[in-house]
């Protein structure tokens, strides 16, 4: 089983952005913890972040029929993109959505996520956690 896990814009900040919101570890400490739990389960594991949209969209086209399933956090673009849906609609790829904090409780703008109606599940507000629960969750799906 092979995963794609997608980072969008200010995830490769994590530490030094809003620590009281997301903590004060950093996206390489994310990449790590995340590794570790998909080694346990040997699990084959890629990442991608980019902060722009278009290549966000350009892995999720590049992921057709090599990659199982897809954990996708889009930050910010999870409240704009519908180009984002589209590709993932477009690949037809099994996809859950994650987020570190917890979006439901924040700005009512973060309450709107153009890709959840696509999306398998979403996982929000358990920081780090939220991607190894999203990848178990896949994993039960995929089998
Ligand atoms: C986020 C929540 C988004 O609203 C925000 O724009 C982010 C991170 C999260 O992981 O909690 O950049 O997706």
């Amino acid at each position: 089983m092979k995963i794609l896990v997608i980072n969008g814009p200010n995830i490769n900040m994590l530490g030094l952005r809003e620590p009281e919101i997301y903590g004060n570890k950093t996206y390489t400490d994310l990449l790590e913890h995340i590794k570790t739990h998909c080694d346990k389960k040997n699990i084959d594991v890629e990442f991608f972040q980019s902060n722009h949209e278009g290549a966000i969209v350009d892995a999720i086209q590049d992921a057709y029929k090599k990659i199982d399933g897809i954990v996708i956090n889009p930050a910010a673009y999870t409240h704009t993109s519908v180009a984002i849906l589209d590709a993932l609609k477009a690949v037809s790829i099994p996809t859950v959505e994650v987020h570190i904090s917890n979006v439901d409780e924040r700005e009512a703008f973060r309450k709107i996520s153009y890709i959840r109606p696509y999306c398998k599940n979403t996982v929000s507000g358990l920081g780090f956690d939220s991607y190894t629960v999203a990848i178990d969750f896949l994993e039960e799906y995929l089998k």
